[in-house]
């Protein structure tokens, strides 16, 4: 099939080059003509493991192009993908300004009928609205085709975003009974369904909502198992043992059961907050959503404190890990945006390691980081090292050699990552979340 993506970020991106790499005809576009400069010679503009060999195979067949202009990337299409960013406006509601911007350019430039998939999590009513400034700019046109809106909410995982695009958990289209549509959409995504992954047709109104409601559910789930470590460091007892126990409970599950700093991310954040503020514009509340946020937000500050309490010198502190979670360089609403400038507002020195993300930190950071070479270097004479995302590299660094580098020996474990004992037993002093000081051991 032929196919155009408008927006080519973490996940429009992914999406045209993994339906290129399913054979399909596609088009990347985007307004940012640096990134399709950089796409044009193959180089991927984000950090997604696995994506920029396929953007290279997609370029190299034939299959897969980018460009910057969506007028005549129309012309001999099936549909158009919109994948453009809906981020927190006005009361934290999505800002869907960039979503009708699409859908109106593509009523100006259409000379026949497309079918117009929208990816970006939008609040529910999107799609009619997006359909209703659509039909006006063909009627101003004096067009009689019809460009059909439907959603195609996406679930992949920054990190694991390729895997998830080709063999997703599911599919969801909310197509309200457009038989045409669905046709189509069954067609481009026969080579996913044929190895048995789900394909699930519904209203365009449900699809809209299932997105918030799965990222809301498993933000929920994370505040709540975050909700109980505080508990534990006052009452005893160790979270990995009470989420295992939890987790092996089939009703239950072990996935999103880990304690740490709390959430972050360019999507559980904002989607939680704009699914309130949805509720809540609608004359609703949603009293357990405010409670994820309320949790997730005390987790970090709480976290922020203790360091702060254990360094009442200052000095040096050593990050681990810049993006808000291994495997990609994204940097929106990571614990460590709110950490830097909190230590370098209390006069820390920073030092810092990240695999991926140290360029994009430089970005808005550009001076008070040191940025180190490996985690050893971020550690020298650092009288604290804080974990914040959990990166392979550091879980395997040899903790008597981090004391042999610093200068202090507290260790603050953001993610849980490490064994108490294994801490101590190097001569460090182990600040993990949820594990009571009697159960070190
Ligand atoms: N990032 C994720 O992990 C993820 C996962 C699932 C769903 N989503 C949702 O997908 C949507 C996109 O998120 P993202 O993380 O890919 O955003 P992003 O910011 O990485 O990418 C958006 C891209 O759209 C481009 N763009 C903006 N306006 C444009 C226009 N008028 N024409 C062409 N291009 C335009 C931008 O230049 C940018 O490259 C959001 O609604 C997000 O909530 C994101």
């Amino acid at each position: 099939m032929r196919l155009a993506v408008v927006g080519t970020g973490y996940v429009g991106l992914v999406t045209a080059t993994c339906f290129a790499e399913l054979g399909h005809s596609v088009t990347g576009i985007d307004i940012d003509e640096k990134k399709i400069a950089m796409l044009k010679e193959g180089k991927s503009p984000i950090y997604e493991p696995g994506l920029e060999e396929l953007i290279q195979k997609g370029l190299k067949s034939g299959f897969l192009r980018f460009t910057t202009d969506l007028p005549s990337s129309l012309a001999d299409i099936d549909m158009v993908f919109s994948a453009v960013a809906t981020p927190p406006g006005e009361g934290a509601k999505a800002d869907l300004r960039a979503v009708f911007s699409v859908a109106e350019s593509v009523a100006e430039h259409a000379e026949r009928e497309i079918l117009f998939v929208n990816k970006s999590t939008v609040p529910v009513g999107t799609g009619r609205i997006c359909e209703e400034k659509i039909t006006e700019v063909l009627k101003k046109r004096g067009k009689t085709f019809a460009i059909p809106v439907i959603s195609n909410p996406e679930f992949l995982r920054e990190g694991m975003a390729v895997p998830d695009t080709l063999m997703p958990d599911r599919i969801v289209v909310g197509v309200n009974g457009n038989e045409k549509a669905k046709t189509l959409m069954e067609e481009l995504y026969r080579p996913i369904t044929r190895v048995g992954k789900p394909l699930l047709f519904m209203d365009r109104e449900s699809a809209e909502i299932v997105k918030y409601a799965s990222n809301s559910y498993l933000a929920t789930r994370i505040s709540f198992i975050n909700m109980l470590t505080e508990f534990i460091e006052k009452n005893g007892g160790n979270i990995r043992h009470v989420a295992e126990g939890m987790g092996l409970d089939h009703r239950i599950g072990p996935k999103f059961l880990h304690a740490g700093i709390g959430y972050g991310g360019s999507c559980f954040p904002k989607d939680v907050k704009a699914f309130l503020a949805t509720a809540k514009e609608k004359g609703l509340s949603f009293p357990i959503l405010e409670a994820t946020d309320a949790v997730n937000r005390h987790q970090r500050e709480r976290f922020f404190a203790q360091i702060l309490v254990a360094l009442p010198s200052r000095g040096t502190v050593c990050l681990w890990g810049l993006s808000f979670k291994p495997r990609t360089d994204d940097m929106r609403e990571a614990p460590s945006l709110d950490l830097i400038p909190l230590l370098l507002k209390e006069g820390f020195t920073v030092a810092a390691h990240d695999p991926a993300a140290m360029e994009n930190t430089r970005m808005l950071f550009p001076s008070g980081i040191r940025f180190a070479t490996s985690p050893l270097d971020a550690a020298k004479d650092a009288d604290a090292v804080v974990l914040l995302t959990e990166w392979d590299i550091f879980r395997g660094v040899d903790l008597n050699d981090v004391k042999s580098a610093m200068r202090g020996k507290d260790l603050f474990d953001g993610r849980n990552i490490y064994e108490p004992k294994d801490v101590e037993a190097a001569g460090l002093v182990y600040h993990g979340i949820g594990i009571h000081s009697s159960s070190h051991s």
